[in-house]
């Protein structure tokens, strides 16, 4: 299989059951996206379309397809959160997915508690094991087929984050303890856990710079 995708038209003739591109980039990190409404109602809702896109500052993106509750909520606060979704977390997190109107709180049909923030004014899920806090940036509108709205992507500047102790190991965070799922396509999800983890040191470059070499083992705490 082999086809284009710039036109609509061409986008739909994969052939296959369901259009296969969120199948193909995978994993996706879950961002759990808490905003709070104009009338103060508390808002949660999980994106894969979610990313760290900088680091020096921390910077995150999440896309919304059409314009849903947590977009229209970041736009009149310029606050969210983003809670790491875990593995023990999967059914609440796939039950604040739910289209349900503005004034219900996922948080309630879920049956999760909240914890406050540090700096903006948008709760955490207390039971997640890390939250990053954030504040707005830029919206960025993409193009859709045809001229019709497309997503929204909304970037913000990470300006708190919360770390549960007990994922804390010899002064690094233990990312397989926390056993955080990821988005695969259709309806199927994967979870990093220490079984599927494994260190890789980068290559070291000759003095030359025409070879390199890497060592194996553990990691010798020097990032290249
Ligand atoms: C694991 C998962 C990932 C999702 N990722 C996205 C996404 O990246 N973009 C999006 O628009 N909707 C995504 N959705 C659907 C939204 O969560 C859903 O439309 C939700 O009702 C939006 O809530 P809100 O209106 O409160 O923001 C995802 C759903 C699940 C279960």
């Amino acid at each position: 299989m082999h086809y284009a995708t710039a036109e609509r038209r061409e986008h739909l003739k994969h052939g296959l059951t369901h259009d296969p591109f969120k199948a193909l980039v995978v994993p996706r990190p879950i961002g759990w996206i808490t905003t709070i409404g104009p009338d103060g109602v508390v808002n949660l809702a999980p994106y894969s379309f979610f990313n760290a896109v900088s680091d020096v500052p921390p910077m995150v993106m999440f896309a919304s397809s059409g314009r849903k509750d947590s977009l229209r909520n970041i736009e009149a606060t310029g606050d969210f959160t983003c809670s790491i979704a875990s593995q023990d977390l999967v059914d609440a997190m796939n039950l604040s997915s739910a289209a349900v109107t503005p004034d219900v709180s996922e948080y309630a049909l879920a049956g999760l508690a909240m914890a406050p923030s540090l700096v903006v004014a948008p709760p955490r899920v207390a039971s997640s094991p890390a939250a990053l806090e954030c504040r707005l940036w830029k919206m960025v509108e993409l193009p859709g087929f045809e001229g019709k709205p497309g997503t929204t992507v909304v970037f913000g500047h990470v300006v708190a984050i919360f770390v549960d102790e007990r994922v804390v190991k010899d002064g690094l965070v233990d990312t397989a303890a926390m056993r955080p799922l990821a988005r695969m396509g259709y309806m199927d999800y994967a979870v990093v856990t220490p079984e599927t983890t494994f260190t890789l040191n980068r290559p070291r470059v000759s003095d030359d710079r025409r070879s390199a070499t890497v060592t194996t083992g553990s990691w010798d705490g020097v990032y290249r």
